[in-house]
């Protein structure tokens, strides 16, 4: 399967990710990795791997919708079939999501339906829940509402402070997000409305 990768950070979901098909536990490759900042340290994580990296200035485009058509030409053109949204941070538009139905993954750190949206961690530890964690979601066209591929509890300790917090749960994003990827590309993900199966291997 040939799956892209959109990052506007740090990249180490897109890292994780990238190891998993370099070593062979994932079969299919990493045709590109698309960035709207031109400071995203993915990038350098892009080079360390050998992927081919773009970056796109949103900035350079009339409107949003305009710089989703680019995206959506070039993952045409490259072929993808999967979508990994990693810590990109910008909201894709119905152009986007209609060009690949059911076909956009995205890492939110956070239990969805829980916390949704921007800090994530700040608003767990505000609300005071005792489990957070992180959730692998197909996304639809709203921000973090769509159907739940994979999700891990994470404990939220007395002591934490936001950085604590999404340290413990970054890690589990990397297990759960190279894994959604997996299913994925071994065919095994049956997506009934609201309700994602995954099917026996
Ligand atoms: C992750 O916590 C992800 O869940 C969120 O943004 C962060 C990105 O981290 N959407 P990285 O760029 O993958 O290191």
């Amino acid at each position: 399967m040939r799956v892209a990768v959109l990052a506007s950070g740090r990249g180490s979901n897109f890292y994780q990710i990238g190891k998993a098909f370099k070593e062979g536990k994932i079969s299919g490759e990493i045709v590109v990795l698309i960035t709207n900042n031109r400071k995203a340290r993915a990038i350098e994580k892009a080079e360390e791997l050998g992927i081919n990296w773009v970056f796109l200035n949103p900035k350079s485009f009339p409107s949003r919708e305009d710089y989703d058509k680019k995206i959506v030409e070039i993952l045409k053109f490259l072929k993808v079939d999967l979508v990994c949204l990693a810590g990109y941070m910008l909201v894709v538009t119905p152009v986007f999501i209609d060009a690949f139905p059911n076909r956009i993954l995205n890492i939110h750190p956070s239990l969805l339906p829980s916390f949704p949206g921007l800090k994530p961690h700040w608003q767990a530890l505000t609300y005071g829940v005792k489990i957070s964690g992180a959730t692998v979601h197909i996304v639809d066209k709203g921000v973090d509402t769509g159907p739940i591929v994979v999700q891990a509890a994470v404990p939220v300790l007395p002591e934490d402070m936001e950085d604590s917090l999404s340290e413990r749960i970054l890690r589990w994003e990397h297990r759960i997000y190279p894994q959604a990827v997996k299913w994925f590309v071994d065919g095994r993900v049956e997506v009934n409305g609201r309700n994602v199966l995954i099917k026996k291997a």
